[in-house]
């Protein structure tokens, strides 16, 4: 099938080559000349693992071009996929000026009786809207509408388009339909669940798993807040309450919240939208706050080990919102580092792929190039990041150069025994700390810390 898609970010782009992947004709087009020219000569312009391979095979197997020019991409598509920015305003609400544009586009280059479907995650209305924009811009334009929400994880995102846990697409006629019908029919094929609803729940379904698996995390984050004053292990409570299959274990891992460009603004946007349809979701309000005091929580166990943070260096290890990826946006490490440098610290990040970016959004940071170039004199080591490569660092080495042995791990991603036999004071999020015997920061009864009586001392 002729696809379009509209809009190549992370979204886009990853659909565009999944869909090429599946035996579809795919042109992209974006409004960004410099992403387009990148892509023109099969270069992905941001960091998905295995992207750019697939990218380069879909371009040379002529199923996938690029251009800027909306006409040519819309010029044969019997299906649209409008996959633009949708970013927050500043009252949290969805700008859908894109959106707009693009349906204005395609009244004007798109074929009679093209498919046009939204995937850029939306607030329940707007496939009426676009609806509305397509009839009003072009005299009898004959059209479909369907709304095929997106559930890509960046880091994972090409495996969870080709391999989808479901397919979801809001149809209001036969034709839209067949036509989402067809275009998945390769994965349908081999057993991959397609759910069809109306449209306002396909486009509601989206922000719904987005808040509901925020929810999770807000929810994990506060059982750390109580596990730390009852001496209580928030990872073993997760387990436990993972077990159960009504429950499920993924995205219980407490440490310093959420962060990304879905999650945030997502849960905003549908709290907007609530209110406009005038219901109070407070809820989602407090997942939120809770998500900025996971942040805090973690600014606070920094503070109990350094005392004072002026004159204090912190080495803040990933920068990213999430390891695999090198965004930056909405990272809660990021928030972590604003803080902590407004409250007076040194502050450096060293991240494997998010470096760059992070600079970028926060040029006060100072960027490390390395693990051990980003310890050497800290007074305190905080893993934002659980990259895998952190897991495997050499402990003695990194105490070696450090100026005092704490480490807070903001993500519990390390082996508290071997750290704590490293000599270092680890502070986890939701767990005992482990104190070394001597640290200016042992206060096992108030903490209900684990003691390692070693005759380590900070090396002031
Ligand atoms: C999220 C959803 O998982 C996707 O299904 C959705 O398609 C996507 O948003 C989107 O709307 O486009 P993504 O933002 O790539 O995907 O990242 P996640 O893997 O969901 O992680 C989000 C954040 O939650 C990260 O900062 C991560 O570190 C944090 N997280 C995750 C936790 O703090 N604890 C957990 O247990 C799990």
């Amino acid at each position: 099938m002729n696809v379009a898609v509209m809009g190549t970010g992370h979204v886009g782009l990853v659909t565009s080559v999944a869909l090429a992947s599946l035996g579809h004709d795919v042109v992209g087009t974006d409004v960004d000349e410099e992403k387009i020219s990148l892509l023109m000569r099969g270069v992905c312009p941001f960091y998905e693992p295995g992207l750019e391979e697939a990218l380069g095979r879909e371009m040379a197997a002529r199923r996938l071009s690029f251009t800027l020019a909306a006409s040519e991409a819309l010029a044969d598509a019997e299906a649209v996929f409008v996959c633009v920015g949708t970013p927050a305003r500043s009252n949290g609400e969805a700008n859908l000026v894109a959106m707009e544009s693009s349906a204005r586009e395609i009244a004007r280059y798109a074929p009679d009786g093209v498919v046009v479907i939204e995937k850029s995650t939306v607030p329940a209305g707007t496939a009426e809207r676009v609806r509305h924009t397509l009839a009003r811009e072009r005299n009898g334009f004959r059209f479909d509408v369907a709304s095929n929400p997106e559930f890509l994880r960046e880091g994972t995102a090409l495996k969870d388009a080709l391999e989808p846990d479901r397919i979801v697409v809001g149809v209001e006629s036969e034709r839209a339909g067949d036509v989402l019908r067809r275009l998945y029919r390769p994965l349908t094929d081999r057993g991959y669940r397609l759910m069809e609803t109306d449209i306002a729940t396909a486009e509601l379904a989206k922000h719904a798993s987005n808040a509901f698996l925020a929810l999770k995390i807000s929810f994990a984050n506060a059982l750390a807040r109580i596990c730390e004053r009852a001496g209580a292990d928030v990872t073993s409570v997760a387990d436990v309450m993972g077990a159960d299959p009504r429950i499920d274990r993924a995205f219980l891992n407490a440490g310093l919240g959420y962060g990304g460009y879905c999650f945030p603004k997502d849960l905003m946007a549908l709290e907007r939208l609530a209110a406009r349809l005038g219901y109070e979701f407070t809820l989602l309000r407090e997942v939120e706050r809770l998500n900025d005091e996971a942040v805090s929580a973690a600014a606070a166990k920094v503070e109990e080990a350094l005392w004072n943070l002026e004159d204090k260096r912190v080495a803040i290890l990933g920068l990213a919102f999430k390891p695999g990826t090198d965004d930056v946006r909405f990272s809660p490490a990021l928030a972590l580092a604003r803080r902590l440098l407004d409250a007076g610290a040194q502050v450096v990040g060293f991240d494997p792929r998010a470096a760059a970016n992070a600079k970028q959004d926060f040029p006060e940071l100072e960027i490390a190039r390395d693990p051990y170039e980003a310890a050497a004199g800290a007074h305190c080591l905080v893993l934002a990041t659980e990259w895998e490569e952190f897991r495997t660092l050499d402990l003695a080495a990194l105490k070696e150069i450090m100026a005092y042995p704490v480490v807070v791990d903001g993500r519990n991603a390390l082996d508290p025994v071997e750290v704590a036999a490293a000599g270092f004071t680890y502070y986890p999020m939701g767990r005992p700390p482990v104190l070394q015997a001597g640290s200016s920061t042992a206060h096992p009864n108030r903490d209900h810390g684990a003691f390692v009586p070693t005759p380590d001392r900070l090396n002031t």
